[in-house]
């Protein structure tokens, strides 16, 4: 097929372009290069990537495509917190003008990476596709706002999917330091100690950034009638854990000690996702990763790349770099591109 991937320079776009190209198919991207030049290793090769908004996107841009994988966003509560309405415009409304520019464009595939966080204060049960919604962050709520849009969409020509990602973690080329076991893995290295901010009790999805892609790609390759108009949560049982269990296994991997943070304090969001949904009708989808097999990879890859703490409390953690942009005008307080290209790469340079 020939895809356009949204958001394919950044954390899950820089591990899923390969993997989509490996299994035969086309890929153009397009970013609007927020981590142009935040490189953890030499970044996908052998396709186009346009630097754009989604927002910004036309009928005309999106003609020739068989299906598009939407990942831009902002990616996370912190960053969403700085200007809610910003997040809105970009995770919600982007994501829903994104899904009917490709639709008047005669796309008929659109994969949206939604989130597991729009399921918010869920209460004891796991949670499944059917649950309702209590997302708690603007985040969250952007999620299951931009679901809601894009399913008024679905139709017999354009299938929309909803792929409810868990918390990733493992390496990519464009790493992110601010997902949990990323960064008690980082800490360990750069600072000696595995410091966690909460007492660890309560239980995290989690799934390894390169099974995301491949849900991604099983998704793409199901029938469409098994896949349309449907959400779908991503990961696996298996890597549900509490996240003092993954600080316990980052300690064992690298020697460096568990510790708590001053005022650690009990961490009251706890949930559990059911996965049995994608198991079943996607059985395509095998997630391949384990968390102790993804902590081995990334303290092979942060020793190889020389990680030093500078570059892994600023230039791999999403908040900082944007206020960087932000307060170097090179995005404006939507969020905005203000400059070229070169002006957010050069923001990088400065930053390392
Ligand atoms: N990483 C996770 O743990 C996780 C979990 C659940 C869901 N998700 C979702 O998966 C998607 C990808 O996550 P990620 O971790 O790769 O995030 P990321 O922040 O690393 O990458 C997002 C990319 O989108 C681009 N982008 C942002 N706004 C844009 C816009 N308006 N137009 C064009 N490009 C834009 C950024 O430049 C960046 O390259 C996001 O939608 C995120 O919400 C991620």
């Amino acid at each position: 097929m020939r895809v356009l991937v949204a958001g394919d320079r950044g954390y899950i776009g820089a591990v899923l372009v390969p993997l989509f190209m490996a299994a035969g198919h086309e890929v153009v991207g397009l970013d609007a290069g927020w981590y142009d030049g935040c490189d953890f290793g030499p970044q996908p090769r052998g396709y186009v990537s346009r630097t754009g908004d989604i927002r910004d996107q036309r009928p005309a841009d999106l003609v020739g495509f068989d299906a598009v994988v939407n990942l831009a966003a902002i990616s996370n509560d912190p960053v969403g917190h700085l200007n809610p309405d910003a997040t809105y415009s970009v995770n919600d409304h982007g994501a829903a003008h994104l899904a009917r520019v490709a639709r008047d464009a005669g796309v008929t595939r659109y994969l949206f990476s939604s989130s597991c966080s729009l399921y918010g204060d869920a209460g004891d049960d796991a949670v499944t596709e059917k649950s309702d919604f209590h997302p708690v962050t603007p985040y969250g709520v952007s999620k299951a706002m931009a679901e809601q849009r894009i399913h008024a969409f679905a139709d017999s020509h354009f299938s929309p999917t909803y792929l409810r990602n868990a918390t990733a973690y493992g390496s990519s080329p464009r790493l992110r330091a601010d997902i949990v076991v990323n960064n008690l893995t980082g800490l360990a290295l750069t600072r000696g100690e595995v410091r966690l901010q909460s007492d660890g009790l309560p239980w995290r999805p989690l799934v390894h950034v390169e099974d995301i892609a491949r849900a991604f790609l099983a998704v793409l390759s199901a029938d469409r009638d098994v896949v349309h108009d449907q959400a779908f949560n991503v990961g696996r049982d298996e890597d549900v854990v509490q996240v003092r269990t993954v600080a316990e296994l980052v300690s064992e991997r690298t020697g460096a000690p568990v510790t708590f943070a001053e005022g650690a304090s009990p961490d009251t969001r706890n949930y559990r996702v059911d996965f049995g949904k994608i198991q079943s009708l996607v059985p395509a989808f095998q997630p391949a990763w384990t968390v102790s097999a993804g902590v081995d990879e990334l303290v092979r890859d942060m020793h190889r790349h020389g990680l030093t703490a500078q570059e892994f409390e600023h230039t791999f953690v999403r908040l900082e770099r944007i206020n960087r942009l932000q307060s170097e005008g090179l995005l404006d307080e939507h969020l905005r591109r203000s400059h070229d290209g070169a002006g957010l790469h050069g923001a990088v340079a400065a930053n390392q």
